[in-house]
């Protein structure tokens, strides 16, 4: 199994960034955490600030792997574009925030990439990532 997260912009922040709402750990250290608790979900990690950087990431993998697991940051209320890349893949792809999106701002609320993913799993904390692992191991 071949599983990529995709992490969006200030994503890179993790730990150091509005630690109430996203927690104190970094991403590299729950990556490393979840890579050794999984070790047969080959999972890689990629994260960019940048909208196209994001779309030729889906574009060059989302032919050929089993999963991808993105949390596209602001970039869920806004991008169009990224819903496209995700329609136009074949890889199944699963949205996942960290924080509950619907009990903030308004702004929040509306996400381009829902109904393009197979589900939405938001509000666990970095919990949300493993939610995401075990439903592709379970397929
Ligand atoms: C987020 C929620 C988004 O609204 C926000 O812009 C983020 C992080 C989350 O994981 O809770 O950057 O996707």
């Amino acid at each position: 199994m071949n599983i990529l997260i995709i992490n969006g912009p200030n994503l890179n922040l993790l730990g150091k960034r509005e630690k109430k709402i996203y927690g104190d750990q970094s991403f590299d250290d729950y990556f490393s955490l979840l890579q050794s608790k999984y070790p047969k979900a080959n999972l890689n990690y990629f994260q960019s600030n940048s909208e196209s950087e994001i779309i030729d990431k889906i574009h060059e993998v989302g032919f050929d792997i089993d999963g991808i697991i993105i949390n596209a940051g602001a970039f869920t209320h806004t991008s169009v574009a990224i819903r496209d890349a995700i329609a136009g893949v074949t890889s199944t792809v699963i949205e996942v925030h960290i924080s509950n999106v619907h009990a903030r701002e308004s702004f929040r609320h509306k996400s381009y990439l829902s109904a393009v993913c197979k589900g939405v799993i938001a509000g666990f904390g970095l919990d949300s990532y493993r939610l995401a692992v075990e439903h592709y191991l379970s397929i």
